[in-house]
């Protein structure tokens, strides 16, 4: 494997720039190819067939890039497809990374008792999260939630209008069963961008003792793809401006206008139509 491959990163869209910032703050050095499947956004609400076929297709797309490792950056396709690919790429030996168990890990450490937890409606239904959170902690309450509006929010920037975003916060997160929580998990890549909303409405709505503490994967899972190029001696030793590439399968002026949002700057994006290749057996 060479060193100086890139590092391939994955999601439905343009949420999971926000994992690939991250990971390029962490990792200067390194090379970046990301795929946003924006012609098939959102994927939260597709079936767990469809998510695995597009997973597969684009696991494929960054192996022919040549990616030394790579990051499912999407907790829906995390949650139906990490199986799946993980014995995909067993005999290709080029580690696969995923947005949900560095997080789990991390809130295990805290020993809480109740951890709450939004995402997509299809990582709820999977019960990904609260399995793999019982797994290693029995005796953890969870409670976990489909906060799907979301993500529309964040992608048509309504966001910006705090009176909308505060009614939606608040819609999902006065659900008493979340009124116990000490940890709360962003389950979406996406959720990060409002990560700040969300604590200040735990701040307005509870008293200081009570306030959660809010648990995304951007950094936890930089941090995990830095340990794993350690361990595996892939990391990038030449000392190089990267070269990050940024492609989608449906390119449209409004996605690479909300990069910013998401990357921290805005970046260009190039079209990919994975979807319409020919069929080439190479
Ligand atoms: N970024 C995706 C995730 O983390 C959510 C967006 C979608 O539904 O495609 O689950």
């Amino acid at each position: 494997m060479n060193n100086n491959a890139p590092i391939g990163i994955f999601d439905s869209g343009v949420g999971g720039l926000t994992v690939a910032h991250a990971i390029a703050d962490l990792l200067p050095h390194e090379n970046i190819i990301y795929f946003g499947d924006t012609a098939h956004l959102p994927y939260g609400d597709k079936s767990a067939e469809a998510i695995q076929h597009y997973s597969t297709k684009i696991t494929d797309f960054l192996l022919q890039r040549q990616c030394k490792l790579i990051v499912i950056a999407c907790n829906t396709a995390a949650s139906v497809a990490f199986r799946l690919l993980k014995n995909y790429l067993a005999d290709k030996k080029v580690p696969l990374i995923n947005v949900i168990e560095p997080v789990v890990r991390e809130v295990v450490e805290a020993s809480f008792q109740h951890v709450g937890i939004i995402a997509t409606k299809r990582t709820i239904q999977t019960g990904i999260y609260p399995a793999t959170l019982q797994y290693l902690q029995p005796q953890l309450q969870t409670t976990a939630k489909a906060t799907h509006a979301l993500v529309t929010l964040i992608e048509e920037g309504l966001h910006h209008n705090k009176k909308v975003l505060e009614a939606m916060i608040e819609h999902y997160l006065s659900d008493p069963d979340f009124d116990t929580i000490e940890g709360l998990i962003l389950g979406c890549t996406h959720y990060p961008i409002i990560k700040q909303d969300i604590a200040r409405y735990f701040e307005v709505h509870r008293p200081n003792s009570l306030v959660p503490k809010i648990y995304d994967s951007t950094e936890t899972v930089a941090r995990r793809v830095k340990v794993v190029l350690e361990t595996q001696n892939l990391l990038n030793t030449q000392q190089q401006t990267p070269q990050h590439h940024f492609y989608v399968s449906d390119y449209t002026a409004a996605f690479e206008q909300i990069t910013a949002t998401f990357f921290g700057q805005k970046i260009n994006l190039a079209h990919f139509p994975i979807w319409e290749m020919p069929i080439l057996d190479n």
